[in-house]
């Protein structure tokens, strides 16, 4: 005989149907090992787990297309050479158990050194810490002296970055390479940026020919590819390329929107962080180049992000945790409604656009039956205001609490 199913049943004020934009009244969740059975209370044994969550509306778990679990925002610039490089692994288990805590209960996980990140995703799967399920990377590939690379030491160090790749050929390999080791999804660094040395946020660092080459590569082995991009350039180059995600996207014209319509390309921009690096990045160590390319980029990319917006391209919530500290990922939810966005559109972007450019969709950002019983509670209006996010009363993820109301 199997062991006995294990049913949470959840009722609250309402329930989100993130496909139809609606609210179902006095909902009734059943999670069975993990699972959505239904919202009407069917399904559900009578010796399952029964909580009331008065007043509070349900909503499907949160997914950020766009973290670092393995960075610290408070330790920037040549300050991270200080540290050893089994820090940052150690530094993603309280990142990881802080991003879910806030409701992210997925997460892509776009670079991190040493296959950190498919040793969180391990340790998390099996329930040995506490994290959000991550789609992992690996290394972020990218060219010699590039965004990804490390340029921070003198060439007397050699130092370069495991994710280096110039020409096709190589280009190849450093992706089937991050398959073996456990990548999910490959990361392209496609032009400079705002946090790396020596680069500027407009440079295109790979060519068309590059990106093409990575692309078929990761589409021929299943995975999907996300490329940081800022300049126009490479942002083009990135989607006739072939990516399914751009990253950043700062330098959009209406030409470009067009193409990532054309093409399918989801825009995951990352407009809360400046907020945060303004304020902080001189105390916390970020280098004087970074605070300035960062002046440059911040205003310029909110404004292409209301522009792609207005003219319907297919947008996913990014944020960069790790510029600023994990678990405060909810906080750009109010930029997006600044910048053009309903609500409705956020939540979207959170939930069902993020499960599709992950190619999850029906598994997460959704509480259809079948789905992972992945829900974050809050109280109030999120369709009126989504910086309810910001302070969660409840998370579940996988039928299991994460936070729990007294
Ligand atoms: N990782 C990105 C970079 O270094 C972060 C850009 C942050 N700034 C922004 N305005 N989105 O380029």
């Amino acid at each position: 005989r199997p062991a006995a199913a294990e049913t949470l049943v959840v009722s609250a004020a309402r329930l989100l149907d993130v496909r139809t934009g609606r609210y179902v009244a006095d909902p009734q969740l059943v999670i069975t090992d993990g699972r959505v059975v239904s919202w009407d209370g069917s399904g559900a044994p009578p010796d399952a787990e029964f909580v009331d969550l008065p007043g509070l509306t349900l909503v499907p778990g949160l997914i950020d297309m766009h973290v670092h679990l393995t960075g610290v925002a408070d330790i920037g610039g040549y300050r991270s050479l200080g540290y050893t490089d089994a820090f940052w692994t150690v530094m993603g288990v309280p990142n990881a158990e802080a991003t879910v805590r806030a409701g992210f209960t997925t997460v892509r996980n776009v670079g991190s050194d040493d296959f950190a990140d498919v040793a969180l995703r391990q340790a998390i799967d099996e329930g040995r810490i506490i994290g959000p399920r991550i789609v992992p990377a690996g290394y972020a590939i990218g060219a010699t002296g590039g965004h990804c690379d490390n340029n921070f030491l003198p060439p007397s160090y050699q130092a370069t970055a495991p994710g280096v790749a110039n020409g096709p050929d190589e280009m190849k390999a450093r992706v089937k390479w991050m398959r073996k080791y456990g990548a999910e999804v490959i990361k392209l660094c496609a032009t400079g940026g705002v946090f790396s040395k020596g680069t500027t946020v407009g440079e295109q660092q790979l060519s068309e020919e590059e990106i093409r080459a990575a692309v078929e590569t990761a589409h021929m082995l299943g995975l999907k590819v996300a490329a940081h991009a800022h300049g126009n350039a490479g942002i083009r180059a990135a989607i006739l390329g072939g990516v399914d995600t751009v990253e950043h996207a700062s330098y959009l014209d209406e030409e470009t929107i067009r193409l990532a319509k054309e093409h399918g390309t989801a825009l995951s921009m990352d407009i809360y962080n400046t907020e945060y690096t303004l304020a902080e990045g001189e105390k916390n160590g970020v280098l004087p180049e970074s605070l300035a390319k960062e002046r440059q980029v911040g205003q310029v990319q909110r404004d292409s992000f209301r522009k792609a917006v207005e003219a319907g391209a297919m947008m996913i919530f990014g944020t960069d945790a790790a510029i600023y500290p994990h678990g405060l990922n909810a906080r750009q939810f109010r930029v997006m409604t600044e910048y053009g966005m309903t609500p409705l559109q956020a939540i979207r972007a959170a939930t069902l656009s993020a499960a599709q450019a992950l190619g999850r969709e029906g598994q997460v950002g959704t509480l259809d039956p079948g789905a992972f019983g992945d829900f974050v509670a809050v109280s109030g209006d999120p369709l009126a205001d989504v910086t309810l996010f910001e302070s969660p009363a409840a998370v579940v993820k996988g039928g299991a609490w994460v936070v729990k109301p007294d």
